[in-house]
């Protein structure tokens, strides 16, 4: 199976070289197209370098590692290429199958890879749309694999999905900054210590949490004695905290609304 990926940026660039190192792609079938070639020469030595028509002709599954604003031009300009049998992957959430229909009949995906993919951790979201068969979603599935865990969504949930997987991370790694610089201002602790410290307890409670199933109520309940110095904290936390989360889904589910409309309208 032939593997294309059109667009080395950030998400382009993290998917050849994991597809690379599971071992599971031989570098004959893994093919590349950027738009500023002299980008690819570091990945001359896992992937084939191609234009995007040749890359097009050539793949089963192709990826468009694209900015929003440049998935149609890109459709457009491959798209007389593409075999019948080939499975077209879009990494944007905002761009709907709807959108991607007026300009390319074919079968279509939409994939959200998380940066955990980096470790091997990724909860990546797949969708399909009705023109994909189920060996498209095996073949699909299988390969994201290589990555972390796969999880099929609809199309009307992505937006929800990629705020609990793909941006997520940034919201985590938001909130336990704040928290570790409080900290800092309350302690002697060198700032290095208390991230390591905070990262590590919050790697490990992630774990405790799914391995022995527990629940975040059990956990307060096992730490925060009534009465005692962790419940004055839980405490703080379920007071003042929901505002700020609620405000967090509030406005990136708009800016998500916002940036759907805009990708629409470029179709
Ligand atoms: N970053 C994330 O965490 C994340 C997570 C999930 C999904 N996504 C989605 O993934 C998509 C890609 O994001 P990214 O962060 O990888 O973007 P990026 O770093 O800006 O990369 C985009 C790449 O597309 C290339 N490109 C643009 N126009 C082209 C054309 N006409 N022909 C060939 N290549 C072209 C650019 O080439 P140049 O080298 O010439 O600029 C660049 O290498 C976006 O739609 C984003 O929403 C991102």
């Amino acid at each position: 199976m032939k593997i294309g990926i059109i667009g080395y940026g950030s998400m382009g660039r993290m998917l050849l070289w994991k597809f690379s190192e599971s071992g599971k792609i031989e570098r004959s079938d893994l093919l590349v197209s950027n738009r500023t070639e002299s980008k690819l020469e570091e990945a001359k030595e896992i992937a084939t370098i191609l234009s995007k028509q040749d890359l097009a002709g050539s793949s089963d599954i192709i990826f468009l590692c694209l900015r929003p604003s440049d998935i149609k031009g890109v459709i457009e300009e491959i798209r007389d290429f593409i075999s019948p049998d080939a499975l077209l992957v879009s990494l944007n959430g905002s761009v709907s199958f709807d959108s991607i229909h007026k300009v390319f009949p074919g079968k279509t995906a939409k994939v959200i890879p998380s940066l955990t993919a980096e470790i091997g951790r990724s909860q990546t979201l797949v969708c399909f749309d009705q023109n994909a068969t189920e060996e498209d979603k095996e073949n699909l599935s299988g390969l994201l694999g290589c990555i972390g865990e796969v999880i099929e969504l609809p199309e009307n949930e992505m937006g929800m999905g990629s705020e609990l997987v793909s941006c997520m991370p940034g919201f985590i790694a938001s909130i336990f900054d704040v928290i570790c610089n409080s900290a800092q201002a309350h302690t002697s602790i060198p700032k290095d210590q208390i991230v390591k410290m905070v990262l590590n307890t919050m790697s490990a409670t992630g774990d405790l949490m799914l391995q022995k199933e527990m629940s975040f109520e059990e956990v307060v309940r096992r730490v925060a004695t009534p009465g005692g110095i962790t419940c004055e904290g839980t405490e703080v936390v379920y007071e003042d905290l929901p505002k700020t989360s609620d405000l967090l889904f509030e406005k990136t589910l708009e800016k998500r609304r916002l940036t759907a409309e805009r990708a629409e309208k470029s179709f």
